[in-house]
């Protein structure tokens, strides 16, 4: 089979990889791709966010299955138009995609279905929305209605980070249309975990639990950035959480869509806090997250392209996935300045020293060739993935190759995983990891 994958970082990366080791795979294409991606599959020139220019690619590379990556081309409905085509596409319609697209329609939604999620109120103004404050109080999170890449949520502990927030979405329109109107909800407190799922839309198969960890700093100070590094290990949550968060969340999702005349198709991503009072919805988005996808894609033993051929058809119902018992961790290596302002064109060395520590894989983000040499490109740059026996081996073993690698500013948190470590009581590894690049622990396999 042709397979094509659109976007261009370390989630697509990890997911031209995967589709690559299929015994279905013959070629693998990217759009727009990365220098890393390119050592994969074939790039091409790609605008992810015009529908039309995305099936063109496919039509060209007469693409048999086409995965996306990233959020825009779903909300801006890539999914119909390759329908219309008669060409297969893994991902929800336009209609199903505004789940990430409006967080005012995926609030109302879980109201509709009593989907457990924060207490909230909308306004569609800024006199509203201080209304809506004085009734919710503080803390309380601020949500721009719109895709704002990461931007468009604030956390603000008083009135005054309140205020600001909403002058800035509303009155000086800092994210533009995106936050005109927003979501004002309660603040929840407990952990927050990645719940990822493929569906046809009846048939659920939940991945491997995940962990982002979304500040830019160790123990999640500073703003909240796309996400810093992730972890996937089955211990996040037992057996029993996983089925009730099928039960109580993911599948009241699907069964609203579909009653809603909006089927739901594609990866499904529930952002939970799991707080004292059970799982509670943070946010949906519509597509596989990142870096999430590439500890869950090194972990996975199934044919990939097997999996999406069930959802493609509808077969999901019953189907498992098979996943290396080992965890796996990614450490985002970032450029200074993220999540603001990236300072880019930065040589980055000391990949193949990286890689030849075994079990470790690195995917690509915001980088790019120029005058043979790789540069950084973006905020964030890399994903360093490793996999290990446990996780406090396989947080060793991504930290002894994130300490290979360099480029100026390069900027990265040094406690990825360690709340797995912490939760299975095993001690602290962050710390211990920092140090690294004298051990590497013993053999894993990618
Ligand atoms: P979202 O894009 O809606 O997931 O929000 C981005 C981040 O803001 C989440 O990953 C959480 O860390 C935080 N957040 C969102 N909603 C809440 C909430 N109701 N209570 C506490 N933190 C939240
Ligand atoms: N890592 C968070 C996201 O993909 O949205």
């Amino acid at each position: 089979m042709k397979l094509l994958v659109i976007g261009s970082g370390g989630r697509e990366h990890a997911l031209t990889w995967k589709l690559r080791e299929s015994q279905h795979s013959e070629d693998v294409y990217c759009a727009p791709g990365n220098p890393g991606i390119a050592q994969e599959g074939e790039c091409l020139p790609v605008d992810v966010t015009d529908p039309l220019a995305v099936l063109e690619v496919a039509q060209q590379v007469k693409a048999d299955l086409t995965v996306v990556g990233p959020e825009a081309p779903l909300v801006a409905g890539v999914v119909d138009e390759f329908e219309k085509a008669g060409l297969a596409i893994i991902g929800p319609s336009k209609a199903a995609a505004r789940l990430e697209g409006s967080k005012i329609f995926a609030k109302q939604f879980m109201q509709r279905h009593a989907i457990p999620t924060a207490n909230f109120l909308v306004a569609e103004n800024f006199d509203e929305a201080i209304k809506a404050l004085e009734i919710l109080g503080t803390p309380i999170v601020i949500k721009a209605d719109g895709l704002a890449a990461g931007k468009g949520v604030v956390v603000a502990r008083d009135r005054e980070q309140a205020e600001k927030a909403l002058d800035e979405f509303m009155r000086q329109k800092t994210l533009g249309a995106a936050g005109e109107r927003v979501v004002l909800e309660a603040c929840l407190s407990g952990e927050e975990i990645s719940f990822i799922v493929m569906t046809d839309g009846r048939g659920i198969l939940p991945f491997s639990p995940t962990q982002d960890h979304k500040a830019i700093f160790d123990n999640d100070q500073g703003p909240n950035t796309g996400g810093m590094g992730a972890y996937s290990d089955d211990s996040i949550l037992d057996e029993r959480q996983r089925e009730d968060i099928v039960r109580r969340i993911v599948a009241p999702t699907l069964a609203g869509m579909a009653a809603e005349g909006t089927p739901y198709r594609g990866f499904l991503y529930c952002g939970l806090m799991l707080t004292a009072n059970g799982p509670q919805v943070l946010e949906y988005n519509v597509r596989l997250g990142d870096p999430e996808t590439q500890p869950t894609l090194v972990r996975l033993r199934s044919d990939f392209v097997d999996l999406l051929a069930a959802v493609r058809e509808g077969n999901l119902a019953g189907l498992e996935a098979h996943w290396s018992p080992s965890p796996a961790v990614c450490v985002v290596l970032a450029s200074k300045g993220y999540p603001g302002a990236p300072e880019t064109g930065k040589v980055i060395t000391g990949i193949e020293a990286a890689e030849s520590l075994g079990g470790v894989k690195l995917f690509h983000a915001g980088t790019t060739f120029r005058d043979r040499k790789l540069l950084t490109a973006g905020g964030r740059v890399m994903g360093v993935t490793a996999i290990a026996e446990d996780l406090p081996s396989a947080i060793e073993r991504a930290y002894a190759a994130v300490s290979k690698v360099n480029f100026e500013g390069m900027q990265y948190r040094h406690d990825i995983g360690a709340k797995g470590v912490r939760r299975r009581g095993t001690g602290t590894a962050g710390g211990r990891a920092l140090r690294a690049g004298k051990r590497v622990p013993g053999s894993a396999k990618l």
